[in-house]
């Protein structure tokens, strides 16, 4: 029996969003479709996504799954997190937001997030009309071929889930979760997507080479810590410039009311006080920009 959160069963008993979506007839209004997985693996999905054309915002968002209980919760979740984004913002959405928002999976059931993760990228590249990035399946380079994994697939996984073993590869995608014969070549494929980031000298590395050679003790790569004053002069600036104007299009606003250490609380304002989407804004739009453009360890509160 799977540990799973409260909120993995409560999406699987009562699911939100769960349905076919019909074409549209509303001029300026398109539905798109985003399939990945087969039967014949056992998991299978299909995103429908209804998307503002001259805002290229999510309206709606629907899907039909087949599979267990963590990919009927995760698709859930994949709709209300995107419900509301840009399609830019949507594609900034990966699997772990998705397990994050359920609580966390069973270590064996993530692929399921990342199930999702690519049926809404698939999505937002139909609506584009561009091809898929190469880590979609390749049967030029399939490493694993009772589940169709290819080399590309397990490699972005590797990297952005900083995966360690084979196993934590099969929980993930699957490969290597059948006739087992694929292991030996997923293990090679960690070890060299973890010595490919070893070997990536960071800035602060490559910086410190010029005038080190007689050092015998490498400095650590870490970044400079920023002052209280520096965060919130760059919280503010990332509010201003990137938060702000798209609440502000929809009647809502922000404002920083406070930073203590990497704990940053924030005023919503307007609508923003009583939208349903409010935990999407605050984690998704602020929390995610201020991680990637001010510091890497800050969360984000309401007040
Ligand atoms: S080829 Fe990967 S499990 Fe069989």
């Amino acid at each position: 029996m799977w540990d799973y959160s409260e909120k993995v069963l409560e999406l699987f008993y009562h699911p939100k969003n769960q349905g076919a979506m019909d074409p549209s007839s509303e001029p300026g209004v398109r539905v798109v479709v985003g399939e990945v997985g087969s039967i014949t693996c056992g998991d299978a999905l299909r995103l429908y996504l209804k998307v503002d054309e001259a805002s290229e915002r999510i309206l709606a968002a629907s899907f039909q799954t087949f599979g267990c209980t963590s990919a009927i919760a995760s698709s859930s979740a994949l709709t209300e997190l995107i419900t509301g984004l840009t399609l830019d913002e949507a594609l900034r959405i990966d699997n772990r937001q998705i397990a994050d928002y359920l609580g966390g999976l069973p270590p064996a059931k993530m692929h399921c997030s990342v199930m999702g993760q690519e049926a809404l990228e698939a999505a937002i590249y139909s609506y584009r009309g561009l091809p898929l990035p190469d880590h979609t399946d390749d049967d030029s380079a399939l490493v694993c071929s009772c589940f169709g994994v290819s080399e590309q697939k397990i490699r972005r996984l590797i990297r952005e889930n900083h995966l360690t073993s084979a196993e934590e590869v099969t929980a993930y995608s699957k490969a290597g979760g059948g006739c087992g014969s694929c292991l030996a070549q997923i293990e090679d494929l960690i070890a060299a997507v973890l010595a490919e980031t070893d070997a990536t000298p960071s800035e602060d590395s490559r910086n410190s080479k010029g005038n080190s050679q007689n050092q015998t003790e490498p400095s650590p790569a870490a970044p400079s810590p920023l002052t209280t004053l520096q965060k919130i002069a760059r919280i503010q600036a990332v509010l201003d410039e990137e938060v702000r104007p798209l609440l502000l299009a929809d009647g809502g606003d922000v404002e920083l009311y406070d930073l203590e250490g990497d704990q940053v609380w924030v005023r919503l304002k307007g609508s923003c006080t009583t939208c349903p989407s409010q935990q999407n804004t605050l984690r998704l739009l602020i929390e995610t920009r201020l991680q990637e453009q001010v510091w890497p360890t800050l969360t984000v509160h309401a007040l």
